[in-house]
């Protein structure tokens, strides 16, 4: 049998997800109609023999109680619990430390995902890959464009045994465009790996004893673990071709939310909006909360989420956006590329628009400068009738009343 964890991090960590996580942590932020983390769950509910899943993080309890809840209901054959780190202990030092949960039940193997990644979460094609090796952690690899991966976690893998031969995260230079995709397949012996680790770490702190600092108590998936499991021939990836993205920045949740929504589109399309003969016009992967009231003769799609009470005005055009709870968009108005936070006011005529993203490049320079692709705007802003704002980023509260263009308006 099978269980999984969900690394989510904790408030700290959201940083370049501002200004939408100054209201929900980012894996509560909605893509394609759902919370991010629930897209983990989505995956995880049709791995045969999983039964629970523990979501570890050091968000306060309550952040994650009510989703707890609401997920039990939408996924009755998962047991799905919340686990409160009681500090940043890295992203192996959670396992560790709650590792008598993961282990009850005598489960065989566990599932780790990192919550701000999109993924078709191949999951059952890593158990079958992972029956096939002696080692003790199948990942979950991509590749990537050439000058995209030092971002990234790189491995080297032999291709007659997908055997990882060499795992570094973030190299200085080029060494592979395979990359880690932030998934892993564990075997349960692999925690006595983790205490080696641990052991290590703590004689080189002792012989270095005047370099110990407190982040040194933190014990990391990659750096600590994968990469002593790779020089003992124990590490394995699986490659996928099938979508895979980081969310990390704000921006990034625009390209997630599309593939979301075209992989909703060919597994279950009854979940989105379908164009009907008096209107609206939808066209592509459109998802519409049954609560919100759009206008027939608007047009929307491809790639655009409406959240629960929003309204959408006459003759209005929504393409490759996501419109946050309680939106109000004024008639003929056009977003465009961009994100509205909740409660926001839309004028009448008025345009918000970033411009479309390529896959993996989300920010784009101008004049040496990093700049905003994607229109973001935080909780309750107001954009006045007839105005035009355009790779902005706009915190929550402001009035916007004249046009503004590649800014961070304050
Ligand atoms: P960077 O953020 O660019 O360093 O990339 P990364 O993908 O390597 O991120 P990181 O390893 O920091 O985080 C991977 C995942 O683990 C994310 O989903 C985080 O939310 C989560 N995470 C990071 N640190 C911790 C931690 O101390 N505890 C828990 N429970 N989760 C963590």
């Amino acid at each position: 049998t099978f269980k999984a964890v969900i690394l989510v991090g904790g408030p700290s960590r959201a940083t370049r997800f501002r200004p939408l996580s100054l209201d929900v942590p980012k894996p509560l932020f909605p893509v394609a109609g759902a919370p991010v983390v629930s897209h983990h769950l989505r995956a995880l509910s049709k791995v045969d023999g999983l039964k629970e899943v523990l979501i570890i993080g050091f968000f306060e309890d309550n952040v994650f109680s009510r989703f707890v809840d609401d997920a039990a209901t939408e996924f009755p054959n998962l047991h799905i619990r919340y686990l409160r780190e009681y500090q940043e202990l890295g992203t192996a030092g959670g396992l560790y430390h709650f590792r008598d949960e993961i282990l009850r039940g005598n489960p065989q193997q566990f599932f780790v995902i990192h919550v701000d990644i999109a993924s078709a979460f191949p999951l059952n094609e890593m158990v079958e890959a992972h029956m096939k090796h002696r080692g003790l952690c199948t990942m979950l690899g991509t590749k990537v464009p050439r000058e995209q991966a030092t971002k990234y976690g790189c491995l080297v893998a032999k291709p007659s045994t997908n055997e990882v031969l060499h795992y570094v995260e973030k190299p200085d230079s080029f060494i592979s465009d395979l990359i880690s995709c932030g998934v892993f397949l564990f075997d349960t012996a692999v925690f006595g790996e983790m205490k080696k680790a641990i052991d290590r770490k703590k004689d080189s702190t002792e012989e270095n004893d005047y370099l110990w600092t407190p982040s040194d108590d933190k014990l990391r998936l990659e750096q600590d673990l994968l990469r002593p499991l790779s020089e003992q021939h124990k590490l394995y990836v699986h490659v996928t071709e099938n979508f895979w993205r980081q969310i990390k920045t704000a921006g990034s949740s625009i390209p997630a939310n599309a593939a979301y929504l075209e992989l909703i589109k060919k597994e279950s399309p009854e979940k989105l909006a379908q164009s009907k003969p008096e209107g609206p016009e939808i066209i592509g992967a459109v998802y519409i909360h049954p609560s919100a009231h759009v206008d027939p003769t608007a047009k929307i799609g491809p790639n655009v989420s409406i959240g629960p009470r929003v309204t959408v005005g006459k003759g209005v055009r929504i393409k490759d956006s996501i419109i946050l709870d309680n939106v109000q968009l004024g008639t003929a108005s056009c977003v465009l590329h961009s994100v509205i936070g909740w409660n926001s006011k839309i004028g009448k005529w008025t345009r918000v628009e970033g411009s479309p993203a390529s896959d993996h490049n989300i920010d784009m320079m101008k004049n040496g400068v990093k700049s905003q692709s994607i229109t973001i705007l935080g909780k309750e802003v107001l954009v006045a009738d007839e105005v035009i704002v355009r790779n902005c980023i706009v915190l929550p509260h402001k009035e916007l009343k004249s046009s503004f263009h590649s800014e961070i308006l304050m």
